[in-house]
């Protein structure tokens, strides 16, 4: 599904390499929900865009579905970004502007394809994350809750093979993280892989596997339940 061969990110900061991330290897397997923890500064948001093709490693290779994202055409990574990987952030990055539906379609709407084609799927899946009576409605009419639903929404109107969330309950209050993290539950359980940044212990739990970083280094990789091996 994805998988990170001997990645490593340095930054030079004033004459000085600092490594972002430090020679990690990782396989994330169809199906699964893997919680990325760690200390702010320990190398989450690197790891997470290198799985998505948002960044490049300095070293080391990345796959998405045995597709190596090194040595192809910036095209050709637009490409897999764009169809196999969701992305959601800690804020909802919503055009405001555009209705809940069109922000939902946004994606495909990219590509030219028309919104009257794009409508029913945007509709039907803000329906599946509880949104089927706020289509028309725009990002500042929404609670960020119900802003992060759309988000959640956009990011699976491509089917991608992989959803990626960096902390996206770093913006909202307890209980409206719990409806979100249960959501992304609910949709792991219909078969969503999905990965997700986040520092916090009680949300990393809802994961089926949960890998903690320090200083940019793999330091523990952990399989819950039946998905232990
Ligand atoms: N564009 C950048 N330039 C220089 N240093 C960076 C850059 N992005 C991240 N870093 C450094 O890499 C380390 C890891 O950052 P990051 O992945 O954002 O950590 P986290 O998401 O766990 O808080 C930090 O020390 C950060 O300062
Ligand atoms: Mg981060």
């Amino acid at each position: 599904m994805i998988e990170l061969k001997n990645a490593s990110k340095k930054y030079r900061q004033g004459g000085r390499e600092v490594y972002a991330l430090r020679d990690v290897s990782l396989v994330i397997k169809k199906g699964e929900l893997l919680s990325i923890m760690g200390p702010s500064g320990s190398g989450k948001s690197t790891l997470l865009n290198l799985m998505g093709g948002l960044d490049q490693p300095t070293s080391g290779e990345v796959f998405i579905d045995d597709i190596p994202l090194h040595g192809i055409t910036d095209n050709e990574l637009t490409l897999i970004r764009r169809r196999r990987v969701g992305y959601v952030f800690q804020f909802f990055n919503l055009l405001p502007l555009l209705t809940a539906a069109e922000n939902v379609g946004l994606p495909l709407l990219l590509e030219g394809t028309p919104f009257s084609r794009v409508r029913p799927q945007a509709e039907s899946l803000l329906r599946q994350v509880g949104l089927g009576e706020r289509t028309e409605h725009r990002p500042e009419q929404l609670s960020g809750g119900e802003m992060q639903r759309v988000a959640i929404a956009r990011a699976l109107i491509t089917n991608p093979a992989v959803f990626l969330a960096d902390e996206p309950t770093g913006n909202l209050d307890s209980h409206t993280s719990e409806d979100i993290l249960l959501l992304l539950k609910s949709l792991n359980e219909q078969g969503q892989t999905i990965v997700m940044v986040t520092h916090d212990p009680k949300a990393a739990a809802y994961g089926t596997r949960i890998i903690t970083l320090k200083d940019g280094a793999l330091l523990q990789d952990l399989s819950i339940g039946e998905d232990a091996s």
